[in-house]
């Protein structure tokens, strides 16, 4: 499988997966973006600290004019406050239509990048840089932008698709082993969702072939989103394991983060599906014994009770009905369709406490 991916979505642009690849980023933009133009590098200050200079030079050395926006790292960056100060930032360094914004960091940094891009003149080229395991193979890719409202995660936000990706695997060596453990949930929820191979590769140790594994992941992302890029359908299967997960997440004031909790979202989809008879019985233990591998959780705190009202109060949810991406066999999911009234069984097939 090549490590360069192409995505058809409303806009066509490449996700390459190579080791080195950011010292080289310069020459990579120049080809689609050539210079001279303005670029915009935003990421947070551990990021910067760690790859900005390195970025920078090689933007610089192919000539670009570069201007940098640095933020504080976490979370609670990702409000309207830091966008409002990137959108100044913008207009300070002159940005016009024809320049771009360089997102460098992780799903905190490229949602909002990729927002600002968004929203700045209406619009503005992108390049995502993603420096987690989670970013390079979910939130830099499918265009998916947003910013956090003191009433939820998320809720101000558009799609927009970045006009490239570029994925250094060298990077995941300064990445803290917990971030990589958290991204690797991500990486084993897309063999279940649908690439049986990928979870024969994640058998043996992910530095064997990483680059292989992560682009196998936006492969599978890249189909799913040119057939449902505004997240109505199929793009759904993304979803797997998120609906306990936001539950483990919220329950747990966000001690328990986003990767462990989709692990534990997972495997409890999976076990209650078996329990149905929707899913195949072979794939609750593989998957049980997958998350053990990678270091990921997989026993459930919380009663049924409480994660059905934990996951049907996200603002985002309405109606009667709520879809699941649920395993059918190993390396299969499909999307079903549950009454809300219902989730807290449907918990409890899957083994949470009543
Ligand atoms: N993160 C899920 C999606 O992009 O749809």
């Amino acid at each position: 499988m090549t490590n360069h991916i192409t995505v058809n979505a409303s806009k066509t642009y490449t996700v390459s997966v190579e080791r080195g690849i950011l010292a080289r980023a310069g020459e990579r933009i120049a080809a689609i973006l050539p210079p001279p133009r303005r670029l915009l590098l935003v990421s947070d200050d551990t990021v910067d600290s760690l790859w900005g200079n390195t970025l920078l030079l090689s933007l610089e050395s192919v000539g670009f004019t570069v201007c940098r926006f640095t933020f504080l790292h976490g979370e609670s960056s990702k409000n309207t406050d830091t966008l409002c100060r990137l959108w100044n930032a913008a207009a300070q360094a002159g940005l016009s239509r024809s320049d771009a914004i360089v997102a460098l960091g992780g799903g905190v940094t490229g949602d909002l990048a990729g927002f600002a891009a968004a929203t700045y003149l209406r619009g503005i080229a992108c390049v995502q840089i993603p420096t987690t395991l989670l970013a390079m193979v979910d939130s830099s890719v499918g265009g998916k932008t947003a910013v956090d409202l003191p009433s939820g995660k998320n809720l101000c936000g558009a799609f927009f698709q970045p006009s490239l990706v570029l994925c250094d695997t060298e990077v995941l060596h300064t990445l803290p082993a917990e971030y990589f453990t958290d991204g690797c949930a991500e990486v084993i929820k897309y063999g279940y969702i649908g690439d049986p191979l990928l979870l024969d590769l994640l058998k043996k140790p992910f530095a064997d072939s990483p680059e292989q594994i992560i682009a196998r992941c936006v492969a599978q992302k890249r189909d799913l989103v040119e057939a449902d890029e505004q997240d109505t359908g199929v793009r759904q299967l993304l979803n797997l394991g998120h609906t306990g997960g936001h539950a483990v997440e919220r329950l747990s004031d966000f001690s328990v983060s986003h990767g462990r909790a989709v692990a534990i979202g997972m495997l409890l989809a999976a076990r209650a599906a078996t329990a149905r008879g929707i899913c195949t019985p072979d794939v609750a233990p593989h998957m049980q014994d997958m998350l053990m591998r990678y270091g990921l959780p997989t026993d459930c705190l919380f009663s049924a009770t409480e994660l059905a009202e934990a996951a049907l109060a996200d603002k985002k949810r309405r109606g009667d009905e709520i879809t699941l991406a649920l395993p059918t066999s190993l390396g299969k999911s499909e999307l079903v369709k549950l009454p809300t009234d219902g989730l807290a069984d449907f918990f409890a097939a899957g083994g949470a406490r009543r």
